[in-house]
């Protein structure tokens, strides 16, 4: 059974008060209930962590990266200036998929850029909470092709 990590960087802790316009009314924890029951119909696990702190999420990354198959994240600011990150996560060699909520293109010119993009399996942004989802069945198909 495929194990992936799914990683939630800063202020998505906030998610269903932040920026409702933006980011939409979905808590954190819903999404993840949501992706626990899609993962468990796809055959899946997933482990969730959420950090504010960046030291936090590349420690999560490096004590996960032998034990999961693939990490889903949503990055936060990190996304467009952490380059420790970005080392943490390729260090790992598994499959990754960068989740937006909002269309990051669509707003201020510093959220166009992702120092992380370039070292991901794949892309989601302005999906909404439904972009976990989609990162999630797609990455569960990729892994299952692997085998
Ligand atoms: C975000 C986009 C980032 O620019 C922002 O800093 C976030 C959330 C998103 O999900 O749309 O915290 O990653």
């Amino acid at each position: 059974m495929a194990e992936i990590l799914v990683l939630n960087g800063p202020n998505l802790n906030t998610l269903g008060k932040r920026d409702p316009g933006i980011y939409g009314s979905v808590t954190l924890e819903q999404i993840q209930a949501r992706l626990r029951e899609r993962a468990a119909s796809l055959g899946a696990t997933i482990e969730c962590v959420q950090s504010n702190h960046e030291g936090v999420l590349i420690d999560t990354i490096q004590q996960y990266a032998e034990r999961v198959e693939g990490i889903i994240i949503n990055p936060g600011a990190f996304t467009h200036y952490s380059y420790a990150l970005r080392d943490a996560l390729a260090g790992t060699r598994l499959p990754i998929i960068e989740v937006h909520l909002s269309n990051i293109y669509a707003r201020e010119p510093f959220r166009h850029e992702s120092v992380i993009a370039p070292i991901s399996y794949g892309h989601i942004a302005g999906l909404g909470w439904r972009g976990y989802l989609l990162a999630l069945e797609a990455l569960v198909a990729f892994l299952q092709e692997q085998k």
